[in-house]
C-alpha cells in the first residue's frame, strides 16, 4: 500500500454515499466543490481518501480545463464513505486493493435489449481471488473505437489494475474485440491467450473459434473473454491463481521469481 497526503477544503459536510467533485483551488472553482491549494496529480480510481473523520473515494478521473480564473485541473469524482464534515483537513491516500474494471462488448446488451450476466460475473469470480478496492461495469456495443478508447482511459487515465472484457472475440462481422485489444496493448500475454484455449478445448470444440487477447498497457492487465457466463468461468477460472503475480510484476514488483518459485 503507498501513502501520501492532500489536504482539501470541503465546502458543506457530506452525507455517507453523497458525491463531490474536486478540482485544484482558485476563483473559478465552481461553489460546493471540494479544492486542494497544491497540485493533484496523480490520484487514481478505487484510491482512498482517509482523515480525521472523513473517508472518501476516488470514482472517476478526468480534466478540468483552464478557464479564465482557473488552472488546468486533474479533475476527480469522490463519493463519500461515511459522513464527512465541512472544513480543511489533510487526509491520506490510500491504495488498497485493486481497481478492476469489466467490459461487456454487446450491441443487444448497450441497447438494452439483453440482461449482461457475464460482466457482472467476472467481477464476482475476481474478488473471491483478489482484494479489489473497487469494481465498475461497462456496457457497450461492439465498437473498436468506443472500446480502444474505454480501455486506454482506464488504464492510463483512471488508474485500473485489471480490465477485463467479455463479448466479441468471435468471428462475426461485429466481433472486433481483439483487434481493439491489439492496437492498444504495449505488451501481450500469449500465455494467457493459449491458457484459455487449452482450458475452453476441454469444454467445447468451439472453444477454437475464440481470438481472445491478452496483454498489459501502462500498469493495467487487459484480458478478453468470450461473451457467455459459461465461457467467463471456463475461461477465468484457470487463469486467477495468477493474477495477482501478473499484476505484481506488471506494476514494478522486483522480487527474484527464479529464487522464489523453486
Ligand atoms: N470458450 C469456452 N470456454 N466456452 C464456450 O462456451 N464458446 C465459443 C468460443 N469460446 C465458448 C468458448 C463460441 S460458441 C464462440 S462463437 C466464441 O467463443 C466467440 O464468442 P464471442 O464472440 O462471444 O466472444
Amino acid at each position: 500500500m503507498s501513502e501520501r497526503s492532500v489536504t482539501l477544503r470541503i465546502a458543506a459536510p457530506l452525507a455517507s454515499g453523497q458525491y463531490i467533485h474536486l478540482c485544484l483551488a482558485g476563483d473559478g472553482a465552481p461553489d460546493g466543490w471540494a479544492t486542494s491549494s497544491s497540485p493533484l496529480v496523480g490520484l487514481r480510481t478505487g484510491d482512498r481518501l482517509r482523515g480525521d473523520g472523513a473517508t472518501l473515494r476516488v470514482i472517476s478521473v478526468g480534466w478540468l480545463p483552464a478557464g479564465a480564473e482557473l488552472a488546468s485541473s486533474p479533475l476527480y469524482l469522490l463519493r463519500a464513505e461515511g459522513d464527512a464534515p465541512a472544513g480543511t483537513m489533510a487526509l491520506t491516500v490510500e491504495r488498497a486493493g485493486y481497481a478492476l474494471a469489466w467490459i461487456t462488448l454487446s450491441d443487444k446488451g448497450a441497447a438494452g435489449k439483453r440482461v449482461d450476466e457475464s460482466g457482472p460475473l467476472l467481477g464476482t469470480l475476481v474478488a473471491d481471488q483478489l482484494d479489489l478496492a473497487l469494481t465498475q461495469g461497462f456496457v457497450i456495443p461492439d465498437d473498436a473505437g468506443l472500446l480502444k478508447g474505454l480501455m486506454v482511459d482506464l488504464a492510463l487515465v483512471q488508474g485500473f489494475d485489471l480490465i477485463l472484457t467479455t463479448g466479441g472475440t468471435g468471428v462475426g462481422p461485429r466481433d472486433v474485440t481483439p483487434e481493439a485489444t491489439l492496437a492498444v496493448i504495449e505488451k501481450r500475454l500469449p500465455g494467457f491467450e493459449r491458457v484459455m484455449t487449452s482450458a475452453s478445448l476441454t469444454k467445447t470444440p468451439h472453444g477454437a473459434i475464440s481470438r481472445a487477447v491478452a496483454g498489459m498497457l501502462g500498469q493495467a492487465l487487459i484480458i478478453n473473454m468470450p461473451g457467455s457466463p459459461k465461457a467467463v468461468s471456463e475461461c477465468l477460472e484457470p487463469l486467477l491463481p495468477t493474477l495477482r503475480h501478473t499484476l505484481e510484476k506488471l506494476q514494478g514488483d522486483p522480487s527474484d521469481c527464479a529464487a522464489l518459485h523453486k
